[in-house]
């Protein structure tokens, strides 16, 4: 076993995390790869903490491939709602399906057949054989590309082709003939707890004398980040469009940014004039340059929609861009609609998954209602 892996393993016994997907079992019997895999897709770009409870409560959900196959899709992203990424979810019931129609209804335990489903890529894949069925293949998520990168002190951007393909040789360069399934949660629990992303314990590391990076002091500065583009900021509007005790939502398509989630009709506006800034609020709606205003909700809703500036406004971040969206109530004059628009009464939109910004839209507007009964009370 090679000088990494020992002093790595023993720290694992002794300090690896007790997480609940280390104790699956199928009928009594370990492990069971369906919740592997499901633990897997949800700790893609995610924490552990953020992960827990939505890890019991997507299995309490739907225990079995077959229960996911059969689910709907706004079953599954309601599961999934406040997560983010949300093509995960889509991608974990589609590979449901595709485990149900093409592999009888088993999670597949070859690498070639894992990589045919969607969401599943070549780290996830060999993470579950790994995990699920102590079968040896590296793995290159973002912990371990951190770890790596700092005990070869590797100074180049760990994104450019060549350097990812040399981190992927040292992964697997790393991996034990035995215990792979250890090795793997341990270089995971030791990316997430020692080798953190700032501040890197290294004084409590089992590996530190090897650390090439921790050597010469360069702990702190590994891995290298190319110098960031600021964050563009876009304006969007949407409106809040009642009919007595209803309001119209609209799902968005099933492809894309969110997909399959559900919204206050709306989009984005090319520009403001300055006069109607998010800190001059009161003017917004009446400033927007471009595509006006009412274009862009009746684009949405098919058909001429009456606006007014409510003079309130949410504000989100994604990981690649900042809004902020303007709201407006509208009133329409025809009250038949057709899917992807739906009106839905108020306290029914529960029922409905949301993406995290329009679910802060919902808070406002509750939080507003004892002064604005008019608004969303009825
Ligand atoms: N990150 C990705 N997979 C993980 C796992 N199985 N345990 C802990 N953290 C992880």
């Amino acid at each position: 076993m090679s000088r990494f892996a020992m002093p790595l393993l023993r720290w694992y016994k002794k300090a690896g995390r007790d997480l609940p997907w280390r104790k699956t079992t199928v009928g009594g019997v370990p492990p069971d790869p369906y919740a592997i895999w499901v633990s897997e897709i949800l700790l893609q770009q995610t924490q552990v903490s953020t992960v827990l409870p939505y890890y019991h409560r997507f299995l309490s959900n739907f225990p079995t491939v077959q229960s996911l196959a059969a689910a709907e899709i706004d079953d599954v992203l309601k599961c999934w709602q406040g997560l983010g990424y949300y093509a995960r979810a889509r991608n974990l019931l589609l590979a449901a399906r595709r485990i149900v129609d093409r592999f009888g209804g088993t999670v597949p335990l070859t690498l070639s057949e894992l990589l045919t489903l969607p969401g599943i890529g070549r780290s996830s894949a060999g993470a579950i054989l790994n995990i699920a069925f102590s079968q040896r293949h590296p793995i290159l998520d973002g912990n371990v590309k951190r770890i790596l990168v700092r005990v070869f002190c590797i100074t180049k951007d760990p994104k450019e082709r060549q350097v990812t393909e040399k981190l992927w040789r040292l992964s697997e360069s790393l991996l034990p003939k035995t215990r792979a399934d250890h090795f793997t949660q341990a270089i995971m629990d030791l990316g997430a707890t020692i080798c953190t992303p700032a501040a890197p314990k290294c004084d409590c590391c089992p590996v530190s004398r090897l650390c090439k990076g921790y050597q010469k002091g360069l702990q702190n500065k590994l891995p290298i980040r190319p110098v960031r583009k600021k964050t563009p900021h876009y304006d969007y509007v949407c409106a809040i469009i009642r009919n007595g005790e209803k309001v119209l939502i609209k799902k968005r398509q099933e492809t894309g940014l969110l997909g399959g989630l559900w919204e206050f009709p709306g989009g984005r506006v090319s520009n403001l004039c300055s006069d109607a800034s998010p800190s001059r609020g009161s003017k917004v709606g009446m400033g927007f340059i471009g595509k006006s205003l009412n274009e862009i909700i009746e684009k949405e809703v098919g058909q001429s929609v009456a606006l007014t500036p409510l003079g309130l406004e949410i504000k989100h971040a994604f990981t690649h861009f900042k809004m902020t969206i303007h709201l407006f109530a509208g009133s329409v004059r025809k009250s038949k609609t057709q899917l992807p628009l739906k009106w839905v009464p108020i306290d029914q939109l529960k029922e409905h998954p949301f993406s995290s910004a329009h679910q802060k839209i919902i808070l406002k507007l509750q939080n507003v209602r004892q002064s604005r009964r008019d608004l969303w009370c009825g």
